[in-house]
């Protein structure tokens, strides 16, 4: 048997009130059909087609490196003829798999159920029974039990409303079965719309089994039709995420109040406090402290080292043992060796620190390459922007540099060289030498300062 899976991704979503099409929405920082297409991946089918429609072009360049193939429906005139769109690609003797791209957190194991129990040439479903099925297909049974049909919303007596057990949306049936009921659809309901769904009714009445797999966990099928369902799922893949990685040995201090949108690698005993976010691909290590309201996106955090509140990481390496803000601001390109500090109000952009280096207050480094124990006093910037191009500082190993120093790039600062604070450095700074560039400081003798009294008499 060849398996064929279809995901439907056509549709425009109306009830998102959005000028992107819905599957372009995002759980966890990916794409509702992204998440879709990644867990059909993992049931190894022989083709993935996805059906999209409404700003189609968009859909397809978001997520042009997933090796899918696309079928366009023009029009969207149901998940029926979605479907019937996308029939003239799937092989005659082939298993079709057809899942909504609105139906984001379906797991493989549930899938993986429904393949394995459902006999061959029987028609199986998934089914849910909820506390709140309105907006849902409602699943109709005979008076053996035996599922007979599904009711959408719409077209649902004030009886069969009442029904809680539900259709989530998938779907797995032979592409012979599909060939002969597709073009038997009618599209005459209360949306005037070809339903997928109406093909249960015509299943049952050519006495074709239909098996159903029961779903416990109701947010794994829970469509995205509105902004309040997509945030209640947000929460639920957070709470999933945030017990994944407890599990693998990561601290949490409110699992509650923690944001993965991408893919966390961490070690153990490392603590992430209260809202953290996470971006991207990020790599934590062993023994590491995430601080309150620190943001991590595409970084990697060696063994050790501590990111204080409120820092930003971006595009970054950081090394062992570090210790890096409470407010620092460290941009992409930076690479920081082991031991190094970074403190308050410093901002470092494509720079590279070598070991126990320390730029501890309110300076911005950007295009340099610092060597080992240099020690950056406050207040120092590094002019590397003349309003045309960067340019690069290069600072020596063990190098001090006085609080207040403009070190105007391109320049060079030798090792174990002295700069007085306050110098606005435009040449080579030589090794071992103390450079500064400072008007020489004078008092005035006699000098009498402007007071409120005084100018009253005048
Ligand atoms: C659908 C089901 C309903 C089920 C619910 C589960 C039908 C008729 N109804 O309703 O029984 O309980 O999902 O979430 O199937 N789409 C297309 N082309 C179209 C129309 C829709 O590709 O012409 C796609 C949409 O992009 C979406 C999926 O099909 O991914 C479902 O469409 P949607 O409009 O969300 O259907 P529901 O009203 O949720
Ligand atoms: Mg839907």
């Amino acid at each position: 048997m060849t398996l064929h899976i279809i995901i439907l991704a056509a549709g425009n979503g109306k009830r998102m009130r959005s000028s992107l099409p819905k599957v372009l929405h995002r759980v966890g920082g990916k794409f509702l059909l992204e998440h879709v297409i990644t867990t059909a991946k993992q049931l190894n089918p022989e083709v993935i087609t996805v059906v999209y429609g409404h700003q189609g072009e968009h859909v397809r360049t978001a997520l042009s490196d997933l090796d899918v193939q696309w079928v366009e429906q023009k029009e969207q005139l149901g998940t029926g003829h979605a479907v019937s769109e996308a029939l003239p690609h799937v092989a005659p003797n082939a298993k079709v798999l057809i899942l909504f791209g609105d139906v984001p957190l379906i797991s493989v194991a549930t899938l993986q159920t429904l393949l394995t129990q459902t006999p061959q040439d029987a028609l199986g479903l998934l089914t849910v029974v909820v506390d709140h099925p309105h907006g849902f297909g409602r699943i109709m049974r005979d008076a053996a039990d035996n599922i007979c049909g599904i009711i959408e919303e719409k077209d649902a007596t004030p009886v069969q409303r009442k029904i809680r057990e539900i259709y989530p949306g998938t779907l797995l049936l032979s592409a012979l079965h599909l060939r002969q009921w597709l073009p038997k659809l009618s599209a005459n309901n209360a949306s005037g719309e070809y339903y997928l769904t109406e093909l249960i009714a015509l299943a049952a009445e050519q006495r074709c089994t239909i098996t159903d797999v029961r779903v416990t966990q109701t947010e794994e099928v829970q469509g995205v039709n509105n902004r309040a369902e997509l945030a209640k799922l947000e929460r639920y893949y957070q709470k999933q995420r945030a017990q994944e990685l407890m599990h693998q040995g990561l601290t949490l201090m409110d699992p509650d109040r923690f944001d993965l949108r991408g893919n966390l690698t961490v070690g153990i005993d490392t603590i992430i406090d209260i809202n953290v976010l996470i971006e991207g691909n990020v790599t934590i290590g062993n023994n590491c402290y995430i601080g309150p309201h620190v943001v991590l996106k595409n970084a990697q955090i060696g063994d050790g080292t501590e990111i204080k509140a409120n820092s930003v990481v971006e595009d970054a390496i950081i090394g062992t043992d570090c210790r890096v803000g409470p407010f620092a601001r460290i941009r992409p390109g930076t690479h920081m060796g082991a031991c190094v500090h970074i403190g308050n109000f410093v901002e470092v952009k494509n720079v590279k620190i070598g070991h126990s280096s320390k730029v501890n207050h309110l300076s911005y480094l950007g295009d340099a390459i610092l060597g080992a124990e240099v020690n950056v006093g406050a207040g120092t910037i590094t002019c590397n922007y003349d309003g045309v191009n960067k340019h690069q500082t290069i600072i020596g190993d063990r190098a001090f540099i006085g609080s207040d120093t403009q070190l105007i790039a391109p320049v060079t600062v030798g090792a174990e060289a002295t700069i007085g604070a306050g110098s606005t450095i435009t040449k080579d700074a030589p090794a071992n030498m103390l450079t500064l560039s400072r008007s020489v400081q004078k008092s005035i003798k006699g000098w009498q300062r402007s007071s409120k009294e005084k100018k009253a008499k005048n």
